[in-house]
Order: structure tokens, then sequence, then C-alpha cells
């Protein structure tokens, strides 16, 4: 069936896999892409969507509400997904105020938006850093859908804010919202800020790579196009007003996601230098994917050792090696202030 689908942040990581895969999976959906393209969005990641005639962009702020109204004035659609967001916890750390105003002001304009055209769905995409962190020698607990909020940086905690005011919305608006909570995605085209693109930058120039504290902490990898494939099908198969984690069963430590990056390219493990370690650092996250599985039959398929390499491969790739460039040049001055001299 013919809709229309919204998504804000389409032209950063995940957003932008999520329009890959409804251009490639719903051919019949028109697919609108709204993006202020912050220094987390390199313009040339939309290179090949543009050339589709099903594809729209709007290069705008989801903070302009006349803007925003507009836009759903012309597009009438029938589902909105939010990806937009300021998502580095190191630069929340640093500039709390962009991310409460993105993250939670920006997500109160679209379920106003969505309210006043009408929508069959609103959906939020949310993290697993609103449950805060487990412990490191618990590995018997994990994150479900009803493990109490209890955030540690300004980044979690202005997402958390995004997820309870939509449900809020639901509530008392009727709003047919469903949220998402993902654990760390990784993948081609996403911005060498987080740990995987950093270090395969890092390493690929022989530079030394930088461990928080003694990379101990853990994460839970999920490969970005699964997690998309997820968000589709809480849109088709989730019910409104619910929750859904999607995890990657796929915990790793930071110091051997390092070490992996390092022997498949090839260096040696002196590139390794352990650093200041990030403030509030969460420990441990580890999701409990159970009910969608149960409920949306979703499962993420790529297992991490196939993962790292395709991503590693495509940061190889020509085309990737030029993103890369390009996001790095715009990165020069993050690099200093969260790098050097660092307390
Ligand atoms: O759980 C999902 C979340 O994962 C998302 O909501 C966030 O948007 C995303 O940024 C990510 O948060 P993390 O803080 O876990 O991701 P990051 O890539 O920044 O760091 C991963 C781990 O690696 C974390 O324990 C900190 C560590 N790290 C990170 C950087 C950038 C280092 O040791 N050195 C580094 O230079």
């Amino acid at each position: 069936m013919k809709k229309t689908i919204l998504v804000t942040g389409g032209t950063g990581f995940i957003g932008n896999c999520f329009c890959k895969l409804l251009l490639q999976e719903r051919p019949e959906w028109k697919v609108i892409n709204i993006d202020v393209c912050t220094y987390a969005a390199n313009p040339h990641t939309i290179d090949e969507e543009l050339k589709n005639p099903n594809y729209v962009f709007y290069k705008e702020d989801i903070r302009d509400r006349k803007k925003m109204d507009e836009i759903f004035a012309k597009e009438r659609p029938n589902i909105v997904v939010n990806f937009a967001a300021e998502s580095h916890v190191d630069r929340s750390i640093k500039n709390p105020t962009i991310f409460l105003e993105t993250n939670i002001l920006g997500t109160a304009v679209l379920m106003d938006c969505s309210r006043k055209y009408g929508v069959e769905r609103y959906h939020q995409v949310g993290t697993d850093e609103v449950y805060g962190d487990l412990p490191l020698d618990r590995k018997d607990l994990f994150f479900t859908e009803s493990t109490p909020i209890h955030t540690s940086s300004p980044y979690s905690t202005s997402k958390a804010s995004a997820d309870l005011l939509a449900l809020a919305y639901h509530r008392t608006y009727g709003l047919p919202v469903t949220v998402s909570r993902c654990s760390n995605n990784y993948g081609p085209y996403q911005f060498p800020e987080k740990l995987i693109p950093l270090m395969i930058a890092k390493a690929t120039n022989n530079e030394k790579l930088p461990v928080y504290g003694q990379g101990l902490n853990v994460r839970d990898w999920l490969y970005v196009e699964d997690h998309c494939r997820g968000i589709l099908a809480v849109l088709e198969k989730g019910k409104v007003g619910e929750v859904y984690n999607l995890g990657g069963h796929n915990e790793k430590a930071n110091i051997d996601i390092v070490k992996i990056i390092l022997k498949e390219l090839g260096k040696g493990e002196e590139l390794i230098s352990y650093v200041a370690d990030r403030h509030g650092h969460d420990q441990r996250y580890a999701i409990d994917p159970h009910k969608a599985n149960v409920e949306l039959d979703w499962d993420p398929i790529t297992r991490f050792e196939v993962g790292i390499k395709k991503t590693i491969a495509w940061y190889q790739s020509d085309l990737g090696k030029k993103w890369l460039a390009e996001c790095i040049e715009s990165e020069q001055e993050w690099l200093k202030a969260n790098y050097e001299n660092r307390d």
C-alpha cells in the first residue's frame, strides 16, 4: 500500500540506513527526509537517495515549528519516524544545551505537528542508555522494557525525556506512538566520533587509539541494518503505546573491539593508548530483546564477525575513504577539544 513516511535525521548514520532500506523494500512508499545537517551529517551520504523519484529532502531543523508545520501541511505523512538527535555522549558532557533543545523540544514540535495533521504512527527512535548501566560483574542482568529509567549523561537524560514525552502524548492526546530503544549501532556511514569508526580511522593512519579508562566497559553491538529492520517491524507489527528494545546479543569490552579492528587492519597493539576516563562512564549495556523477538518476529541477523568485516571494508573502499576524510576535516576542533590535554 502506498504511504508517505517522514524520516527526520535521514542524513545521519541510522536514519540514512533506514531510508535506504525503505526505498529498497517498500518501493511504493514516498520517503521524506528532514535533516538540518549538523556536523554529524556529511551531505554526500544521501547522494544516491537524491536520484530516487520517491525521495524528497528538506534541509530544515526539527526545532523550527513554522517550517515543520509547512512540511507536514504539504506532505501529509502517514508515518513519522524521529531519528533526529544530538547523539554523542562526550559532546553532551561538554555542551548539554543543544541536546535538550533538539532531542526534547524538537521531539515536541514533531509530535505537535503529528497531532495537528493526524498520522497513523509516530515512532520515537530511542536508546538503551535511558536505563543507565549494569555492573560488570552481573552477567545475569539485562535491560528489559520495564527496567527503570536511570540516566547518567545529559545525552541519555535528553533521550529519556523525549521517550517519556512521546508516551505522555500517547496517553494524554491519543497520539499513536511507539518507541524503540537500541543498543550501540555500527556499520558504514557512522560519523568518526563514535568508537568503531574513530578507531578504524586512527588505526588506518597509524595514529594512537584513545581508549577511555582501562577499556573494560561493555557495549552490546548491533549492525545498523538489523536495527533498521527492527524499526520497520515495530511500524508494521508493533502495538501503539508500547516500547521495544532492539539489541544485538553481542556484548564486547571496548578493548576487545579495538584489538579486533587492529587485527583486521594488520596493525599492532602498540597503537593503543589508555587515556583519562569519560566522566560518569556507563559500565555495561546489555539488552534483552525477547519482546521484539516474540511480538515482532525480529532478531538481529548479522554476526559481529561478519558485520565488522563489512564495516571495515566499507571504510577502506574509495567511497568510504573519501567520505571519512570529509568528516574528519569537519571534526578537527572536536578532536582537539576532547583528546588533547584530557583531564
Ligand atoms: O547504546 C546506544 C548508544 O550508543 C547511543 O544512544 C549513542 O548515541 C551512541 O553514541 C552510543 O553511546 P556510547 O557512549 O556507548 O558510544 P561511543 O561510541 O561514544 O563509545 C562506546 C564506548 O567506547 C564507550 O564505553 C566509550 C568508549 N570510547 C569511546 C570513544 C569515542 C573510548 O574508549 N574511546 C573513544 O575515543
